[in-house]
């Protein structure tokens, strides 16, 4: 039986009682986590957001009812309660914040009673991830989430705070707008006022921005949903979150200065960890080369080699082939790991080969020195021992080669040196690592559409140096365009906007845009740049991922409230789903759909 609250007031959570409390009556609400009926005395763990705190009823403090009523309690029974805040009688329990005190209950509530749940409400939960999203308000209900929702909040807070401080302001932008240009599919919402017309849900706030930024914001911030249609992964989701800011009158240091001064507060005010500034920068081009990503893990050493050099004209055909059809060779050394049984390497070649790259070639060093070699025979003995002193091989390593286009072999060892430190353990998980990682190549070559596509989006702006490659080598061209990568993922990114019309002109051509096609697109844009336009630049946090760092958890979902499985559905709501045919009426739709598949699937990665 449901009780009513009529008459009382909660004092604090139930976490907030201390030592200094003792002796004081307080009232706390909450869900009950756990209760022992041990005959003359019931004992019930409440739970609510802050934590747990033990109850102790005992029938001399309570009237009989009451008593009765405490002997029937279980789990997740939402109880109010008054008692006196007491020394533990019993043992302390060192794993709780209130470990040494309880409350001895004189009155009680049963507000609502509880079904057993589906699955144990509690701190690492074994239960599949399948269940827990099904009943995702149970699953909400579990400590660690809780406490990464609860950190989630405060990141956006703080956020306010500081970029308020800097003279921010926080505008919003629409949800119901028209597509930005970026690299995703869109999300359509049919207009029924409009039959056939489809508003776009922002990727980003991208040209609404640009746009503030014409209008004389100046500085702008907005916390702000973004809807990308694209292949879900253990960082992505369908919808999630933007820390999104744009300022006038920039250039790319200022965008850093006042973003590495935001992480340094963030982290400080959330984690108590101190950033060292400034933030260590990377160009692109230096990430590639030295760990074949352009979000490099800096936690860990095992760096690319390039050896092209030295193994021109050696007797290996792979090495040689790929050299002469313009690609390279490169190696990593994976130190102490000469003794791995083959087995292993050959999961290692198998992962390789899952990027595309036709084999992997190895040199295992043995603790005597003696080497074993997947080519050896194809190699003298002096190239051998060039190669192993080129990568630094000592008794005991491993050392592995790919060769190939050169994008595929940064692509393979990048990858693969990620999966050695997972493997060999290398990564400190309390270490936060901070690089940006600038200077971007402008263009991208689309090998499907034949052309070249923006690498950011088609507002960034080259570097001045470069301008002149615009029409002759678009290919080399660089951006003014930076992200933030924090432990080998990019937590952010943004650039200089292009504010001059005959730079943005150039840029449309080596796109491939007619005027036509670009005023289409983004006449507005355009339109409003001929009115006055102040030189611009701005970035954006993935704000979900970059609190999944901050809670050091491994996926994305871990800090949404209610979200998105890997085919983009809520296995909760059973969203998407189809509607009547009175609502696709009213919206001039017809569906031609014959099959539905609809396979839900908790499938992180
Ligand atoms: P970009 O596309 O790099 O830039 O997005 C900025 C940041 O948003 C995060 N992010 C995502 N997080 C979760 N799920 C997704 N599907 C997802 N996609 C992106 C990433 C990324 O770094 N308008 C530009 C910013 C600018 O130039 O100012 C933009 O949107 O952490
Ligand atoms: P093969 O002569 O094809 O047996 O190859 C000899 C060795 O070279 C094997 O260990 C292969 O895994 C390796 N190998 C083949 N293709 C490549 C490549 N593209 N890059 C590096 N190693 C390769």
């Amino acid at each position: 039986m449901a009780e009513s609250i009529k008459g009382l007031h909660r004092s604090c959570r139930c976490a907030e009682l201390t030592e200094a409390m003792i002796g004081k009556e307080v009232t706390l609400m909450g869900w009950v986590a756990r209760a022992r009926n041990k005959g003359g005395v019931v004992f019930v763990d409440l739970r609510d957001r802050s934590g747990i705190i033990q109850l102790v009823f005992e029938n001399a403090d309570i009237d009989e009812q009451g008593f009765e009523k405490a002997g029937r309690l279980r789990s997740e029974f939402v109880i109010a309660v008054t008692g006196v805040v007491e020394k533990r009688q019993g043992a302390v329990n060192d794993k709780l914040a209130t470990g040494t005190i309880e409350v001895r209950v004189n009155h009680l509530r049963v507000l609502s009673e509880a079904e057993v749940p589906p699955f144990p409400i509690e701190e690492d939960s074994k239960t599949r991830e399948e269940l827990r999203l099904t009943y995702r308000y149970l699953d909400l209900r579990r400590p660690d989430i809780q406490k990464n929702l609860m950190l989630k909040s405060r990141v956006m807070q703080l956020t306010r705070r500081f970029f308020t401080d800097e003279g921010f302001l926080e505008i919003e932008t629409p949800m119901l707008g028209k597509s930005t240009p970026e690299g995703a599919r869109d999300y359509l919402v049919p207009s029924r006022i409009h039959p056939g017309s489809f508003y776009g849900l922002p990727q980003s706030p991208q040209l609404y921005k640009q746009l503030l930024m014409c209008s004389g914001y100046d500085r702008y911030i907005q916390i702000a949903r973004c809807f990308r249609d694209e292949d879900l992964r253990a960082d992505r989701q369908p919808e999630f979150t933007q820390i999104d800011m744009e300022l006038s009158f920039v250039d790319v240091d200022d965008v850093i200065d006042v973003n590495e001064r935001f992480l340094a507060f963030l982290f400080k005010k959330t984690l108590g960890i101190e950033v060292q500034l400034p933030i260590q920068r990377m160009t692109w081009q230096e990430a590639m080369n030295r760990f074949g990503s352009d979000k490099p893990d800096l936690r860990f050493g095992m760096e690319l080699k390039d050896i092209s050099t030295l193994v021109q004209g050696c007797g290996f055909g792979v090495f040689t082939q790929a050299l002469d059809n313009g690609g390279s060779v490169r190696g990593i050394n994976a130190q102490g790991q000469g003794a791995m049984p083959r087995k292993k390497i050959d999961k290692l070649v198998e992962f390789a080969k899952g990027y595309g790259l036709k084999g992997l070639a190895y040199i295992a060093i043995a603790s005597d020195g003696t080497i074993k070699s997947s080519f050896a025979k194809f190699m003298s003995d002096e190239e051998m021992a060039g190669l192993v002193a080129a990568m630094e091989g000592r008794p005991g390593d491993l050392l592995l080669f790919a060769a190939d286009k050169t994008k595929l072999v940064l692509d393979v060892l990048g990858a693969l040196r990620l999966e050695l430190a997972k493997q060999m353990d290398l990564i400190d998980k309390d270490e936060f690592r901070f690089v940006w990682i600038t200077e971007f190549p402008l263009l991208e070559w689309s090998e499907e559409e034949n052309r070249y596509t923006a690498m950011h989006h088609p507002f960034t702006m080259p570097m001045e140096e470069d301008l002149a490659l615009l029409d002759t080598e678009p290919g080399k061209v660089r951006a003014k365009a930076y992200d933030i990568v924090l432990n080998g993922n990019e937590i952010g990114g943004g650039s200089v906007r292009i504010h001059q019309n005959d730079i943005q002109e150039r840029m449309f051509k080596e796109l491939g845009f007619t005027r036509e096609d670009a005023y289409e697109q983004f006449g507005f844009l355009l339109d409003a740049f001929s009115y006055g336009v102040p030189p611009h630049a701005g970035l954006a946090y993935g704000l979900d991922r970059l609190v999944m760092l901050m809670a050091k958890t491994d996926s994305i979902r871990d800090v949404i409230a209610f979200p998105k499985v890997k085919d983009a559905s809520c296995l909760m709501t059973k969203a998407p789903q189809t509607v009547s045919q009175e609502q696709l009426k009213e919206l001039g739709l017809a569906v031609d759909v014959r099959e539905e598949t609809h396979q839900s699937s908790a499938e992180g990665n």
